[in-house]
């Protein structure tokens, strides 16, 4: 489907559809700036990585987060059977590691990761280098809902860098957002 404008957008919404249109929904969610993150894991089922904006935090006590992944995602299986994962959220830099991680770059799941250098924490999910933060975490809770596994993931150990900038995912596009001075 073609970007739909602005206009087209609100007359879709004012036409008052009670059941808002899954294309509509998109457009309107691309205007939710998000930070990107990559999801790994590793263990029984072997390894994993899948780019995801789709992640919160949801308590501090016990430290847990939040990822959706489509159910439909080879990612969502092996997390399921792993018990693990860690979210990598991808420094203003790592455009490439995102488009690794999406599929758009091509690159085949089984060898996304010897293109990326990565070491464990705690659990064994593959930690991103160059990541602004990992979360390494144990799968807690798994909620289905609709079209994606909502998985609440208690954090056990952290990671971090100074990178200063982070990667946000805006208007289909991605951009880097820094704390450091214009
Ligand atoms: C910016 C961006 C954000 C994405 N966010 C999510 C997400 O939150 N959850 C999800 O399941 N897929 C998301 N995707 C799609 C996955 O990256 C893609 O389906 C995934 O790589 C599937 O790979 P797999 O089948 O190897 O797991 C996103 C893609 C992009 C480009």
């Amino acid at each position: 489907m073609g970007k739909m404008q602005t206009a087209d957008f609100q007359t879709a919404i004012d036409s008052g559809a009670i059941m808002i249109d899954k294309f509509i929904y998109r457009e309107a969610m691309s205007k939710l700036g998000a930070a990107v993150s990559v999801v790994t894991s590793d263990g029984e089922a072997g390894l994993c990585g899948a780019t995801v904006s789709a992640v919160c935090s949801v308590t501090d006590t016990p430290a847990t987060l939040l990822v959706c992944v489509n159910q439909s995602s080879r990612s969502n299986s092996v997390i399921k059977t792993n018990g693990v994962l860690c979210v990598n959220v991808l420094a203003g830099v790592n455009r490439t590691v995102a488009d690794l991680f999406s599929g758009s770059a091509g690159v085949p799941s089984e060898e996304r990761f010897s293109h990326i250098s990565h070491s464990t924490l705690k659990t064994g999910a593959p930690v991103l280098d160059g990541a602004i933060v990992s979360f390494d975490c144990e799968l807690e809770q798994i909620i289905e809902f609709g079209t994606h596994s909502i998985f609440l993931a208690r954090v056990v150990d952290i990671r971090g860098n100074d990178a200063e900038a982070c990667l946000v995912y805006f208007g289909r596009q991605y951009i880097s957002v820094s704390t450091a001075a214009e």
